[in-house]
């Protein structure tokens, strides 16, 4: 079993703290994606399990084993590069097989993992082949098949298609979701790529700055980011962040952005989450297809103008703004294709009330409704 645990771990490089206080449990078969800005520790965690990078402190373990001050070769793991490390004079074979060479794993055994492994990745046809015949993405495809072919218990990997063309990196995503499924074998990814990691991963392991901001399935880290910095990493256009003010008003809880006349009346899961914390200063966080959008008035919804219209050709994306005056609130909603029509017209908005988040702003946490 290929459970990976890292516990408490830290690290610094001189003055400069890289990973502080890291607990993260990856459990076996389970593809993890660390994601983050640059500079956030990801390599640094991805080659401390790998052995690459020593910790300060802390422990961590592979299949219950701790491995912390073993040496990369006596932890079972394969690492893959954004940059193809591939032998220039060596065939995709001989490349593939380099590791089974160095431990002499007997010949018919080589030629039959190496094929195996060809076959997984669809690079049969190319085992003859060197380096320099290969394109960018058939490389990195060899590259991987020299890391999958020992077997290892885990497989980790730094942007391994960062350097790829967009169309190719969409088709390597689903390739090597598809090889995870088909091998198995418990992966650690590393990417600053939002989309790369919402499609991707079991689970994401959101970074910052050394510290991990949340530890989460995609669809959890979407929907109820734990904070303002995964609130605004995560989703494209971001969440919609904006200042508000709410008070008990009329038959509920009303909200206020800069520049509303009327303010949103709030359902009763959005209030919930109001009462449980005393934040003195809070942001309203909603996604743009939470904002329903209407052209006509309606009982609830607040009028509001169209600011601006960005057509993406499958939706729009409409900035509205919430009054009349310079420097009040827009919200960024997503509306089907050519919905509204001009800057200018009058709209009608509604927020979908289980999706409308309030965050702290003083320490950036997500309020959450009592249980
Ligand atoms: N060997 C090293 N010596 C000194 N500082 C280092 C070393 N390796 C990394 N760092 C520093 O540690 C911090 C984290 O680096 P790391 O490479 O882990 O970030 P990252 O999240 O992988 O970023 P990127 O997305 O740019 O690859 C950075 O400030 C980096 O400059
Ligand atoms: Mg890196």
């Amino acid at each position: 079993m290929a459970d990976i645990q890292i516990i408490d771990a830290e690290k610094r490089f001189g003055g400069n703290h890289v990973i502080r206080k890291l607990n993260l449990h990856i459990r076996h078969g389970e593809f993890v994606v660390l994601l983050g800005p640059s500079g956030c520790g990801k390599t640094t965690t991805l080659r401390a399990l790998a052995g690459l990078e020593s910790i300060d402190s802390g422990e961590i373990r592979i299949g219950g084993r701790r491995v912390d001050q073993l040496p990369p070769q006596e932890r079972d793991t394969a690492f893959v590069f954004q940059l193809y490390s591939l032998y220039p004079h060596l065939t995709s074979f001989e490349n593939i097989a380099f590791p089974l060479r160095a431990a002499r794993v007997p010949e018919a055994q080589v030629r039959s993992q190496v094929n195996e492994v060809a076959r997984v990745l669809r690079i049969e046809h190319l085992l003859n082949k060197r380096p320099s015949a290969l394109a960018g993405g058939d490389m990195q495809r060899v590259t991987i098949g020299r890391a999958l072919v020992r077997r290892p218990e885990a497989m980790l990997m730094d942007e391994p298609i960062g350097a790829l063309d967009a169309k190719l990196r969409e088709e390597m995503r689903a390739e090597l979701r598809r090889l995870h499924v088909e091998n198995g074998s418990t992966t650690v990814y590393v990417t600053h790529d939002q989309v790369e990691a919402m499609s991707m991963a079991d689970k994401i392991g959101i970074m910052n700055d050394g510290v991990l901001q949340q530890y989460d399935s995609p669809t959890r880290v979407y929907d109820e980011p734990a904070n303002l910095f995964v609130a605004q990493f995560v989703g494209s256009p971001i969440m919609n962040v904006v200042d508000c003010v709410c008070e008990a008003g009329g038959s509920g809880m009303a909200m206020r952005l800069a520049g509303m006349t009327e303010p949103f009346m709030l359902g009763t899961r959005a209030a919930a989450k109001l009462k449980a914390g005393a934040a003195t200063e809070l942001a309203l966080g909603i996604r743009p297809e939470a904002i329903g959008v209407s052209r006509r008035p309606s009982p609830g919804a607040v009028a509001a103008r169209v600011h601006l219209i960005e057509p993406m050709g499958a939706y729009d994306i409409v900035d509205i703004a919430m009054g009349l005056e310079h420097g009040c609130a827009t919200l960024r909603a997503r509306t089907a294709s050519q919905f509204v029509s001009a800057q200018g017209d009058a709209v009608w908005l509604s927020l979908d009330d289980s999706r409308t988040h309030f965050f702290d702003k003083r320490s950036g946490l997500l309020l959450r409704a009592p249980a």
